[in-house]
């Protein structure tokens, strides 16, 4: 974001003149920024055959996806309904992978019928494959390395309470039925969590991978999930993309050698993709004094954007209507029917009632985790291009909160 003129633009487009035209809430995508973070990755991992799974569920919306087709990604989908939006935009069934967690393996059979890749990540799903297709189908397996990482507990997927994937102490096992059924298992999977800062973590679970690995002669990728931890603060520290590609591309090749063949390395980022991209732009409503602090409250809240309730996630928050002057301690919350803060103890330019504050970051799992809580409508979404406005999400309406529901008659 730049300041100029007096306005805070992206590409050039002023955020509040999108506010103006739109409305608030208004969620804005910078789709240049996207694709600068794909460039990020593809260039720290340019010594090995990398491929990119954009983990949809960071924000789902198919102009995002086709961006994504366009700069070169796959995709990772967790549902059937995801394997189907990316297929609507025209990934072809070979680019998407599917891993998906407790669901019924009828799902699963639907997405072999679909061609995608599958990800497995249980014992008994193993064998319900192995039982219904034998060899058949090309298989990828989430390994649990049993690694602690990810910036909240709610986020670190990897570690030994955690009900996904696989344990790698169950390697044996696993070996046991990939031979019953003569499955060929063509990928291994881990996914540590979210927010990962360090290197280490990444080469700490390719080095799992690498020993499992050791023990599967038809693989031909290796998918080391997502969990690139973005800056939420100025300041804040970020995942060295660099370091990490220097330092995995080096073990990776290294592993490659001793394996015998040169496989592609896969990752699945989200949030690293598209998070920074996104503004929530919202309009402040009332700005009330009370004992304890300053309340900005505002048009939007934890039904937009739950992060901050959800991981006590940090957001900054900039007042883009008034640029200079003094600034003031606020806390700014939304106007849910529960305690639903977005910012504590911030910092802003003064606040009047009518102000556009833009919270940034909002890019990844705002939308996507969005819900109709308090019949609250949600909002548009907007993705500048080129330095172009694209309307890509309408604002809901009332009918669309009464589209399913069916008044019956009470006799
Ligand atoms: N691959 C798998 C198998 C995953 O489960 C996830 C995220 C990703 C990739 C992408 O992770 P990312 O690069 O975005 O960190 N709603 C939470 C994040 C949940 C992540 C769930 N899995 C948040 O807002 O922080």
């Amino acid at each position: 974001m730049e300041i100029n003129d007096q306005s805070y633009r992206i590409q050039g487009v002023s955020l509040t003149d999108l506010a103006k035209q739109y409305g608030t809430p208004l969620y804005v995508y910078d789709g240049e920024k996207i694709l600068s973070q794909v460039e990020a990755i593809k260039t720290a991992f340019s010594t090995v055959k990398l491929k990119i799974k954009y983990a949809t569920k960071a924000l789902s919306n198919i102009n995002i996806l086709k961006l994504m087709k366009q700069a070169g990604t796959g995709v990772d989908a967790v549902s059937i309904e995801e394997v189907h939006l990316c297929l609507h935009v025209g990934f072809e069934p070979q680019e998407i992978m599917y891993t998906p967690n407790c669901v019924d393996f009828a799902e699963i059979q639907e997405a072999v019928g679909l061609g995608v890749m599958i990800n497995i990540d249980s014992i008994p799903m193993l064998e319900h494959f192995g039982t219904t297709y034998g060899g058949k189908i090309p298989l990828c397996i989430r390994l649990n390395p049993h690694i602690l990482a990810g910036g909240n507990a709610k986020i670190s997927v990897g570690h030994i309470d955690s009900k996904f994937g696989i344990s790698i102490l169950q390697l044996k096992h696993i070996l046991k039925v990939v031979d019953a059924y003569g499955l060929q298992i063509t990928g291994l999977h881990v996914h540590t969590g979210s927010d990962i800062l360090d290197a280490d973590v990444f080469l700490k679970g390719a080095e799992i991978l690498f020993e499992a690995a050791k023990e599967f002669k038809d693989l031909t990728f290796l998918d080391f999930g997502g969990g690139f931890k973005v800056g939420y603060k100025t300041g804040d520290v970020t995942t060295d993309i660099m370091d990490v590609g220097n330092k995995v591309s080096q073990a990776f090749q290294e592993f490659c050698g001793e394996y015998g063949r040169e496989l592609e390395i896969w990752f699945e980022p989200g949030k690293f993709l598209v998070s920074e991209s996104g503004y929530l732009l919202v309009s402040a409503t009332v700005v009330k004094p009370t004992p304890a602090t300053t309340f900005v409250g505002v048009n939007s809240g934890l039904n937009h954007l739950i992060r901050p309730m959800m991981y006590d996630a940090y957001h900054e928050v900039i007042n883009i209507s008034t640029l200079t002057g003094p600034e003031r301690v606020y806390t700014i919350v939304g106007y849910i029917c529960e305690t639903d803060t977005i910012a504590a103890d911030r910092k802003l330019k003064e606040v009047k009632e009518g102000d556009i504050l833009a919270i940034k970051n909002a890019g990844a799992y705002g939308f996507s985790m969005s819900s109709n809580y308090n019949s609250r409508l949600r909002p548009p979404e907007v993705l500048l291009l080129n330095g172009k406005t694209h309307l890509i999400r309408k604002r809901e309406t009332f009918e669309d909160l009464l589209r399913n529901q069916i008044l019956v008659t009470m006799d």
